[in-house]
């Protein structure tokens, strides 16, 4: 290799601007022309200070191989993109960490896997069969709300999104009337750079203030959650809750700051993520009615849709690791302390691994996608999420006899979580 690979600075812009974000085929030309020529390269600010440079590694191999080395290729201190420096200047001035909520993603050996052993049993499958009649009954109550407003409705509004943020809700013990603040706040702190979603207008405002408006969303998480500890800890029930309230690591309770990040990464992770990718499922079999009618005759296709649900939308889009030590990787010398995107969508779209990457395609086989990551920090709701999406895809195929696009679908405009905020419908109840 002659030299450190950079990126021209339109391309470095579209890979830090959420708009690129929205515009999902443009997004998928631009991961594809730099993977062709550059897998692994380096976006630098043409405003100086903007950000940090970092490298972008956009082919599967290379993401999976950082994924898996979590000894050199760390979470901490930055595991995600803050465009503007001055955000984690803000951050490290009112909570003394570069981030405003220190969770299990920002936490490496030895703390994480210590942190992460505490909730791992409970979301693994025999645990979770304990909420599968629930969840039946939830899809089942989400599809015929969504058939009697039919037969156009916006499936994101109706179904893809209420859906999992009751269940994450649910498995929290946050009760329905708390939910729709729970969801603000997740918006707040994941769908800030979409002005739609934050519904602050942010995309207006200088980063500092959008920092202070996410710092109120974290300090109002941070109070709730206190509380339910609080009553998990006198009235311990089977739920995540409870176990997060109760948890020692080294004999020791969560400090106050840890838990509150504990279930905030939870009451987050879970919900946009898995609307975003079930909507993009309904969105790619809407718009091929053979496709749709071949999984409602052949329910064996059924965790394809949902596998490839995921790897389709990739909609947790980036992951960021900071290198331990020098290392090789691409043909690009990192250095010791450089910064790297490992980007979800780019490495879930390489024809090297995904023969014809943007056919939404419920066979494929294998499907070995990198949506949730992989390694030490590998999604710890994998298997919530696989079985969520199984159980509402099963009460779709089982009701609806076919289902057609009804107008224009829209992306947010998020480089970290992203997906469909809209997706208007036509169903036809079978
Ligand atoms: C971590 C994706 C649903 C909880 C992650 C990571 C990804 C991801 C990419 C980081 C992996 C890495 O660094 O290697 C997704 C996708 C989902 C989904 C695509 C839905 C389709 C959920 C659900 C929950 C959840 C339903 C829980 C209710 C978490 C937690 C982590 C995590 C707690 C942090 C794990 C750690 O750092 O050890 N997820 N997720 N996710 N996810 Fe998910």
């Amino acid at each position: 290799m002659s030299g450190t690979a950079v990126l021209p600075g339109d391309v470095a812009r579209r890979v830090i601007d959420p708009h690129a974000y929205a515009q999902w085929d443009g997004l998928l030309d631009t991961f594809d022309a730099i993977r062709a020529e550059t897998p692994v390269a380096k976006v630098q600010p043409d405003t100086p200070g903007l950000f940090e440079p970092f490298w972008l590694v956009t082919s599967y191999d290379d993401v999976m191989r950082i994924s898996k080395d979590n000894a050199t290729f760390l979470n901490n201190p930055r595991p995600v993109v803050f465009s503007f420096n001055q955000a984690i200047e803000f951050s490290r001035a009112a909570t003394g960490s570069n981030m405003l909520v220190d969770s299990l993603v920002v936490f490496d050996a030895p703390i994480h896997p210590k942190y992460r052993k505490l909730t791992q049993e409970w979301f693994m499958p025999r645990n979770l069969a304990q909420l599968e009649d629930e969840l039946r009954a939830l899809a089942a109550r989400t599809v015929d709300r969504m058939l009697e407003q039919g037969p156009e409705v916006d499936f994101v509004k109706e179904v893809s999104g209420p859906y999992p943020l009751r269940v994450v809700m649910q498995i929290l013990g946050v009760p329905p009337a708390d939910e729709f603040r729970m969801q603000m706040l997740t918006q707040q702190l994941f769908g800030g750079q979409d002005k739609d979603l934050s519904g602050s207008g942010m995309e207006n405002m200088t980063p500092e203030q959008v920092v202070q408006i996410v710092a109120g969303a974290v300090q109002t998480f941070e109070d709730y959650f206190a509380a339910l500890a609080e009553d998990r800890r006198r009235n311990p029930t089977d739920d995540v809750a409870s176990v997060i309230a109760n948890a020692l690591v080294d004999g020791q309770p969560l400090p106050p700051r840890d838990m509150a990040g504990y279930y905030i990464i939870v009451a987050t992770a879970g919900h946009d993520t898995t609307s975003a990718s079930t909507a993009g499922a309904m969105q790619a079999l809407a718009r091929d009615p053979g496709q749709y009618a071949r999984v409602r005759a052949d329910g064996s296709l059924l965790p394809g849709i949902v596998e490839e649900a995921i790897r389709w939308t990739s909609p947790v889009q980036h992951f960021m690791r900071t290198a331990a030590e020098d290392v090789e990787i691409g043909g690009q010398h990192v250095k010791k302390g450089d910064w790297l995107m490992i980007n979800y969508v780019a490495a879930n779209h390489d024809p090297a691994q995904f023969p014809d990457p943007r056919r939404f395609d419920a066979a494929r086989s294998p499907n070995r996608h990198l949506a949730f990551g992989a390694g030490a920090h590998q999604c710890l709701g994998l298997h919530l999420a696989r079985l969520e999406m199984r159980i509402l895809f099963e009460a779709i195929l089982d009701r609806v006899a076919a289902v057609e696009p009804a107008g224009e679908a829209k992306r947010a405009s998020s480089t970290f979580v992203g997906g469909l905020k809209t997706l208007p419908l036509k169903f036809t109840p079978a």
